[in-house]
């Protein structure tokens, strides 16, 4: 496609979307996450050009458009092209300077799903850009300038969760990161356990600004509680027993964002022991306590969230289920027994149509590579194993 479209022969780098088995709205605040990569994929191929054009063809859109990068300036104009611009903009504001290039996009993660389509095309967009220009960049820095670009040139203040999986993720591993000191560990899945995203298929219109909102919560409680508290950087520092004596400091509704956010760590960290230990039931019950937090307390969940976990947690074979990502809509993620997996699918895509109407797209993943080259490179040498 390409070849004929350019008349030349490129390179093709890819990045994958992800679920969040749990740890959701903490990275923001310094806290933990738990991702995995998944076998979906954004491709983008590459082949330079001389001059400073880039010239972007959307595969899934059926469209084309070019970019000067002498002019380009952060702001969203809520093209899908935002992305390209975001992250060829980014880096050239930190001093890398781009050659131009003609470029093909072909997205597998279904676009605006909550499986992170954005990051993937941050990250696949900027190890094409950066390669044909003849730059290497550590897959930690793409990650946190791609964050940047999702800042400056989509206006979504996202954490570092996403793009930073989208990089390291490793297959038939979840991995837990620390999103302060950006350590991560690389914890195995066990090879009798699915990864089952289900697309409720409804969306909302505010999704981005309902989550720029919880991102300000966070922000003011943590002014608040650092007038009592002097000692703590984010709400990562902030204990229960800190919340509870100075709850007078903040209201109801900001009470329990804290609340969510100082539970939601611990049940990271509970998460890790209990995958390291193989014992999926007691992850499977922090899933049921994490979806509950997030909705009745960081009051992120929407009906169709609540209802797809409602009937994932009826079928047989099901360890866990959560909404995953930032919510308002999107997907849940069901962990489930592989011998039971597709019984599974089928159930849900039936019962989730007949309560509501709406056919969902139940996937069954497995955890996947993170970023590369097509074919696949070898992983980075300096990054942790298990
Ligand atoms: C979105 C953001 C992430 C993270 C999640 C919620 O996916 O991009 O950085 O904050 O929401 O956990």
């Amino acid at each position: 496609m390409f070849a004929e479209r350019y008349g030349t022969i490129p390179t093709i780098y890819r990045a994958p979307g992800r679920v969040n088995l749990i740890g959701e709205h903490t990275d923001y605040n310094d806290g933990f996450v738990m991702p995995a990569a998944l076998d979906l994929y954004t491709y983008v191929a590459v082949s330079p050009r001389p001059d400073r054009k880039l010239r972007v063809y959307s595969e899934n859109l059926g469209e084309m458009c070019d970019l000067n990068l002498d002019l380009i300036h952060p702001g969203s104009s809520g093209h899908w092209n935002d992305y390209v611009r975001g992250v060829a903009g980014v880096l050239e504001s930190y001093g890398y300077r781009l050659r131009g290039a003609d470029l093909a996009i072909l997205s597998e993660v279904p676009l605006g799903a909550g499986l992170s389509s954005s990051a993937a095309l941050e990250v696949s967009t900027a190890l094409a850009i950066l390669s044909s220009s003849q730059i290497s960049v550590d897959r930690t820095t793409v990650a946190k300038l791609c964050q940047k670009a999702e800042h400056l040139y989509a206006e979504m203040r996202c954490g570092i969760m996403d793009q930073f999986i989208s990089c390291h993720g490793r297959a038939g591993h979840a991995l837990m990161l620390d999103c302060r000191s950006l350590d991560f560990q690389l914890l195995p899945i066990p090879g009798h356990v699915r990864l089952m995203a289900c697309n409720t298929m409804v969306r909302h219109e505010h999704a981005s600004s309902g989550y720029n909102t919880r991102r300000q919560e966070c922000e003011d409680s943590f002014r608040a509680l650092t007038a009592v508290l002097p000692g703590i950087r984010a709400l990562r520092d902030v204990t229960l027993d800190d919340l509870e004596n100075h709850s007078n400091r903040l209201s109801d509704v900001i009470y329990k964002r804290v609340r969510h956010v100082v539970t939601e760590n611990d049940r990271v960290k509970k998460s890790a022991s209990a995958l390291k230990t193989g014992d999926i039931a007691e992850f499977g019950r922090l899933m049921a306590d994490s979806h509950r937090s997030l909705r009745d307390d960081y009051e992120v969940s929407t009906s169709e969230l609540d209802l797809m976990v409602e009937l994932a947690n009826c079928q047989k074979g099901v360890y866990g289920a959560r909404m995953t990502g930032g919510g308002f809509g999107g997907c849940t993620i069901n962990l489930v027994d592989a011998a039971h997996a597709q019984e599974v699918q089928q159930r849900l895509e039936q019962d989730y149509e007949a309560r509501t109407g709406l056919r969902p797209t139940i996937l069954i993943c497995e955890a996947s590579h993170g970023a590369g080259t097509v074919p696949e490179d070898p992983p980075e040498s300096n990054e942790p194993t298990e």
